[in-house]
């Protein structure tokens, strides 16, 4: 019996002290280390626990794919993955105001942004007077609000010199450089010091229209066309080829309903539609409306997000379908800036504007398109807001 204890206390001996370093009460530890160098001594029993919350018995590393993907490798794998492009600092993704986007090593990242890349989407954004600054996207709006542009077609031109040079003018320039002699590129005939007025035409395209279109063409002469939707759908190449000869197409909703029987949702539906049926058509949005029937009512300005564009002459072309008629009506009150109201449905329509056009020229007045009308006297057109004439104060 005393031999049977004794070898039991040697035995618990023995596994005391040969399993357990002395000095050390808390179990067997390891060194367990993390992808970013760091290391340290952990029990045992703890290893698991460690594993599933990222540690690694082996020293490791982290490698970085240009795709962004990134993989978890020990060091003696290391050399093997770096030859089939992975790469020991992340990427990351950084952007030019013109558009571009490119993908460059961490490491690379402050040498490009010395060169004008930057770590988040940036744009250009102009101002009337010529200036122009870099800012961030997410901030594009709150620069709008302060008299900033993105598009810089909307507040500039080119101009040619008296010596056939091209240069961009921005609008508050526009007139001292006209009296410098300057034109302006493709309307070289078009005087900013004389009067200017925009023919409209609404509720097509139809049958008519491009017999108006080639009219106003073979006077040098452009007009809006404020087109109905579903007209756009059943007519497509027609609105396509006025837009390339340089008429502006403007939206007057997709199946002509009076807006303010209709319910902010409603006007927002008929004006989306049109606005897709045009960008289907001719590749581009439009940028101006005008509600059925002039009617504005019920919040219509507010929620058919663009400038409605009225009028200061009603032709009535749709009542009497007389030339003579209309033609009248705008000989007898026309003055710079107005915006006439017509219809490209109407044969009457397409004859009073053969006889029209050369008598507004004669008398002194350019056609210009509506949005021409607004940047050629250098005013903003708003959203939200209604407008019956365009003139400099
Ligand atoms: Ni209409």
């Amino acid at each position: 019996m005393k031999k049977i204890i004794t070898f039991v206390l040697i035995f618990i001996f023995a596994i005391t002290y040969i399993a357990v370093p002395a000095g050390y009460t808390g179990g067997v530890s390891v060194k367990m280390y993390a992808p970013d160098g760091r290391d340290i001594m952990v029990s045992i029993e703890d290893v698991e626990a460690y594993k599933s919350v990222g540690w690694y018995s082996e020293q490791v590393t982290t490698l970085y794919s240009m795709d962004m993907r990134e993989i978890v490798v020990s060091m003696d794998e290391k050399d093997e993955y770096l030859k089939v492009g992975w790469y020991e600092e992340p990427f990351f993704v950084m952007y030019a105001p013109d558009g571009r986007e490119i993908t460059v090593e961490g490491n690379l990242v402050e040498q490009y942004v010395s060169v004008g890349w930057y770590t988040e989407p940036v744009v250009y954004m102009y101002s009337r007077d010529g200036r122009s600054l870099v800012v961030l996207k997410r901030e594009l709006e709150a620069y709008k609000n302060v008299g900033w542009y993105d598009n810089i077609d909307i507040i500039s031109k080119i101009m040619i010199s008296p010596d056939g040079e091209e240069t961009r003018v921005f609008s508050d320039y526009y007139t001292y450089y006209y009296n410098l002699g300057f034109r302006f590129k493709g309307r070289e005939n078009l005087d900013v010091t004389k009067p200017m007025v925009a023919l409209t035409f609404d509720d097509g395209p139809g049958n008519h229209t491009m017999r108006i279109v080639s009219c106003l063409l073979a006077y040098n002469c452009v007009a809006t066309f404020f087109c109905v939707g579903q007209n756009v759908d059943a007519m497509r190449q027609t609105v396509r080829s006025a837009r390339d000869f340089g008429m502006e197409i403007g939206n007057h909703s997709y199946s002509h309903p009076d807006l303010a029987t209709l319910n902010p949702d409603g006007i927002k539906w008929q004006m989306d539609a049109c606005s897709n049926s045009i960008y289907n058509a001719i590749g581009e949005y439009p940028a101006l409306c005008r509600p059925p029937y002039g009617s504005i009512g019920n919040n219509v300005l507010s929620n058919v997000g663009m400038p409605s564009i009225l009028w200061a002459i009603d032709t009535l072309d749709w009542k009497t379908r007389n030339a003579e008629k209309t033609v009248e009506s705008i000989l007898s009150s026309v003055k710079d800036g107005d915006i006439i109201l017509m219809h490209d449905l109407y044969k009457e329509t397409a004859d009073a504007v053969e006889i029209v056009v050369p008598k507004l020229l004669e008398a002194g007045f350019q056609l210009v398109t509506v949005s021409e009308l607004a940047q050629f006297r250098n005013i903003d057109l708003v959203s939200g807001m209604k407008y019956h004439r365009i003139k400099s104060n």
